[in-house]
């Protein structure tokens, strides 16, 4: 337990579960309020359970939502200074499986979310004084993985908005920082799915699976969520005062090569 979000109130989206649970219980245990969004209630409502954290039901894709999630924040906590855009989905398959429908729905969530969350938090956050916003792409907005071109689309898509907002927010001096953490292969849900794929298509083993997905890291492991919360609460806090716009990759030197 530490100080370094004392008196900071977070909202972190896609909290049910893997990433975004992890962000939200690092800044709960730096002191920070937090609320785990989600458009899965339930799983925000467990964490909340078992540690202090408020929970709120969110879909990221919904304008309305986000308007109702403003005005709770606003009644309920007064302020707000960190946005945490962690929701987002996957889709992994060749480009010319990939109907208009499916592009669309991986879009709305990782692109039009972040749009949506930061357009209506900005003038929460600003009133705050000192914000951050961290918003989560992938080292797959960094470099290309085939099959992946709706989800390396967006990410690319996530880590340029980053940089736009940066620019944005700092030539208004609206004191809202603004910074993309970039994972490689963190042991989530999400990451879970993809595992099983690889194992029914024979391109990784079926005997212990994660030793071979750890093969495939410089550092042969597999990251954990905890390893993006500790990224997430160095950004969103004031020891991170003088950065913006950059990318911080945390994916055990995958992009290094
Ligand atoms: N796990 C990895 O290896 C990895 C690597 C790079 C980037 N990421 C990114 O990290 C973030 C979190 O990934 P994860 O692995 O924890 O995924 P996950 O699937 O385990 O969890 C994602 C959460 O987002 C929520 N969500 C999805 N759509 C939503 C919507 N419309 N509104 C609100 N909530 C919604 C889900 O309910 C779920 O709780 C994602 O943006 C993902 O792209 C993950």
């Amino acid at each position: 337990m530490g100080d370094r979000l004392s008196n900071k109130v977070a909202l972190v989206t896609g909290a049910a579960q893997g990433i975004g649970a992890a962000i939200a219980q690092a800044m709960a245990a730096e002191g920070a309020r937090v609320i785990a969004a989600d458009r899965n209630l339930a799983g925000c409502q467990a964490l909340a359970a078992e540690s202090g954290i408020a929970a709120l039901a969110l879909d990221v894709t919904n304008e309305s939502d986000w308007a109702a999630a403003a005005d709770h924040i606003a009644s309920t906590f007064g302020s707000l200074s960190i946005l945490v855009n962690n929701a987002g989905v996957e889709l992994v398959k060749p480009m010319t499986e990939h109907s208009l429908a499916d592009w669309r729905g991986l879009m709305a969530v990782n692109v039009d979310g972040l749009f949506l969350g930061c357009r209506t938090m900005q003038p929460l956050l600003a009133a705050s004084g000192a914000a951050s916003v961290v918003n989560i792409s992938s080292i797959a907005g960094l470099v290309g993985y085939p099959d992946q071109l709706a989800y390396n689309t967006s990410k690319g898509a996530v880590r340029h908005m980053t940089k736009s907002l940066a620019i944005e927010w700092a030539s208004h001096a609206l004191t809202i920082r603004c910074n993309s953490i970039h994972p490689g292969c963190i042991r989530t849900p999400m990451l879970e799915m993809a595992v099983e794929g690889w194992v029914r298509e024979g391109s990784i083993p079926a005997e212990d699976p994660w030793a071979a997905v750890a093969s495939l890291c410089p550092l042969n492991l597999v990251g954990s969520p905890q390893d993006i919360g500790m990224g997430a609460v160095y950004l969103a806090g004031d020891e991170a005062r003088f950065v913006t716009g950059i990318e911080l990759v945390i994916d055990g030197g995958w992009v290094a090569r």
